[in-house]
């Protein structure tokens, strides 16, 4: 039985009145519970106060990227080592807004997921298709080189850790959600691909989210399909009234 787990994804938004009210309010409804795995991703800055804040709650901390170094000279960039002393567990790697205005590769990503593991932290694998590439029909092609790409060289055992998330990149901020079966059929798609890379069993295990326009009122649907394992939520998380629906799809 695979756990659900669902994500709020907070990308480049809130000031830290705004932080501090939104994880208060999370807190409030979501801080005892335990049917899903229910984590946020703020934005670096915030990290250390959310962390102290979520201390003691079932809400999990997440960064939204990570660099492949431990330390050193990399201006800018933040490590592994300095996400753990803040109390994160998970990492969002190789989001598509990542891979559409930071450049980043399928090659930067498996270094990072690689690194990430060392570190003890959870990947959250991104992968997804664009629009033209739905359209002509090569959608699964482009997921399952990403999938390559992003683990290659990673043994069985840690593969089992990583959480991917499947965001077609035509439903992300679009308000254009993909059809349950659409999802499902992608997801039954990563699955195959794990098996026949890393075998039955950690296929079975590895829990897939799907992202993109994930709202209150499509969530119940999708989590219905048998190969959504959970939701990264982008828009819909940064209000606590939807994200707390959403994670409490299973009482509606
Ligand atoms: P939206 O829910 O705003 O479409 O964003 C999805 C996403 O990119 C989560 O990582």
């Amino acid at each position: 039985m695979r756990k659900s787990i669902i994500g709020g994804n907070w990308k480049m938004n809130k000031t830290s009145k705004e932080v501090e009210e939104l994880v208060k309010g999370l807190i409030q409804e979501l801080g005892d519970y335990k049917e899903v795995d229910t984590v946020i991703f703020p934005p670096f800055i915030y990290l250390e106060r959310v962390g102290s804040l979520l201390k003691g709650t079932s809400i999990a901390l997440g960064a939204q990227n990570m660099f492949w170094e431990e330390k050193g000279a990399y201006t800018g960039e933040v490590s592994p080592l300095m996400l753990v002393d803040v109390g994160c567990r998970y990492v969002i790697l190789g989001h598509s807004e990542r891979r559409q205005h930071f450049g980043e590769t399928d090659n930067w990503i498996n270094r990072k997921i690689k690194t990430a593991l060392r570190f003890g932290l959870t990947p959250v694998l991104c992968v997804g298709e664009r629009l033209e590439e739905r359209k002509s029909g090569r959608a699964e092609e482009i997921v399952s080189s990403q999938l390559k790409g992003c683990l290659s060289g990673i043994n069985p055992s840690q593969v089992e850790k990583i959480v991917i998330a499947y965001e077609p990149v035509w439903a992300i901020g679009t308000g254009e959600t993909a059809t349950p079966h659409q999802a499902q059929q992608m997801h039954r798609f990563i699955r195959e691909n794990l098996q026949e890379m890393f075998g039955e069993s950690v296929a079975n295990s590895v829990r897939i989210q799907y992202g993109g326009s994930v709202k209150p009122d499509n969530i119940k649907q999708l989590m219905q399909q048998q190969d959504v394992d959970g939701a990264l939520v982008g828009g819909a998380s940064l209000s606590a009234a939807s994200f707390v629906k959403i994670v409490k799809y299973g009482e509606n």
